[in-house]
């Protein structure tokens, strides 16, 4: 039973998929053709991300699916048609919107995201929570980066949509992006089974800093040895589309190799407004530092880190050994 729903869901996701796609080169897609050209993407990028268009219409993708056998009911659950309990009206979810389905690691269509051709508000519009969309699950152009003809040795995470294929366009394969959510512990573990370095490169603004300080919490637990996390920050109002358009591919791959290592960020978020000449400052400093080596896996690069931070505190290794003992039994 269970299975069945999900084959009609999944194939129902490729039916939308594929009208999209149709939608976007016949007549009533020219305004959305226009838009991604004026974004700057080619035939080619638009075609590897299956990129659509949602005609402007309450029903066209309800009356595709309608004729296909799709029941109203399921076209509801996976996301597709909109149904108002107060007028007991339906709609569809998608429209005048260029379309971005989202693939899971088999490439199967799961869900989708669609922008506003405009400057209208909502800009992007995702699917909701459905049997086969978990967003805290999915990335944006991991299946994408995944059969690129240069397997990735590292994977960047970035937050939009437009970010992964623009960066694709200038032939940087290897982004992906979480979508409107907080970077989580199953993307970091999916990323991982992947590549053994990951690089978190969010928006140049202060969304985008708290994005990154996020991050770094959710990759502590995860930094089992040999594996690394990196950070790069964009100039204040860069996203990696913009800068990838200014500056071109090498340049941000430049950027990338440069980017700061965890452990660097991690000392650098300790430090910040903190008085490292005063006992006091090294205190808190200290403190931080330990509360979140703390949440890393035992092992060579937690050890390393704590013989960091007793050249940068004056604390003694072994003083430290203590002081996280004490801390880790009163945690656990
Ligand atoms: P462009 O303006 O097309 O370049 O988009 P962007 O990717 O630069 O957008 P922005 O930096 O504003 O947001 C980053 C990501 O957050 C987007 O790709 C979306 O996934 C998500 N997002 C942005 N705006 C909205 C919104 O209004 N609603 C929802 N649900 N998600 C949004
Ligand atoms: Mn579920
Ligand atoms: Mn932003
Ligand atoms: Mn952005
Ligand atoms: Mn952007």
């Amino acid at each position: 039973q269970r299975e069945k729903k999900r084959k009609q869901g999944a194939n129902l996701l490729e039916l939308a998929a594929n009208f999209y796609r149709e939608r976007r080169v016949m007549p009533e897609g020219r305004a959305a053709r226009r838009y991604l050209e004026q974004r700057g993407l080619s035939a080619e990028v638009i075609d590897t991300y299956g990129i659509g268009y949602a005609p402007d219409s309450w029903e066209a993708l309800k009356r595709h699916l309608d004729e296909r056998g799709v029941s109203e009911a399921v076209q509801i659950e996976y996301g597709l048609l909109i149904h108002r309990e107060d007028s007991g009206r339906t709609y569809d979810r998608f429209r005048d919107r260029v379309m971005f389905p989202i693939r899971d690691g088999r490439g199967r269509t799961v869900a989708f995201g669609g922008r506003v051709l405009g400057d209208a508000k909502p800009k992007y519009l995702n699917s909701p929570e459905t049997p086969v969309f978990h967003k805290g699950r999915e990335l944006y152009g991991l299946y994408e980066a995944r059969r690129a003809p240069k397997r990735p040795e590292q994977l960047v995470i970035v937050e939009g949509y437009m970010d992964v294929v623009a960066l694709a366009q200038f032939g940087v394969r290897n982004a992906v992006a979480t979508l409107g959510t907080a970077t989580t512990e199953e993307h970091l573990k999916r990323l991982f089974r992947l590549v053994s370095r990951v690089v978190f490169c969010f928006d140049g603004d202060r969304a985008g800093r708290q994005a990154a300080r996020r991050a770094l919490e959710t990759a502590l637990p995860q930094m089992l040895d040999g594996r690394e996390a990196r950070f790069l920050f964009l100039p204040e109002g860069d996203d990696p589309d913009d800068l990838v358009r200014r500056e071109g591919a090498q340049a941000f791959t430049d950027r990338v190799t440069c980017a700061m290592p965890l452990s660097e960020f991690l000392f650098e978020q300790a430090a910040e407004g903190r008085d490292l000449q005063a006992v006091e400052g090294r205190e808190r400093f200290a403190s931080d530092v330990l509360a979140a080596v703390n949440k890393m896996p035992d092992g060579m690069l937690q050890s390393m880190l704590l013989e960091e931070l007793a050249e940068r505190s004056g604390l003694r290794q072994t003083q430290l050994e203590t002081l996280l003992a004490r801390q880790q039994a009163r945690s656990e």
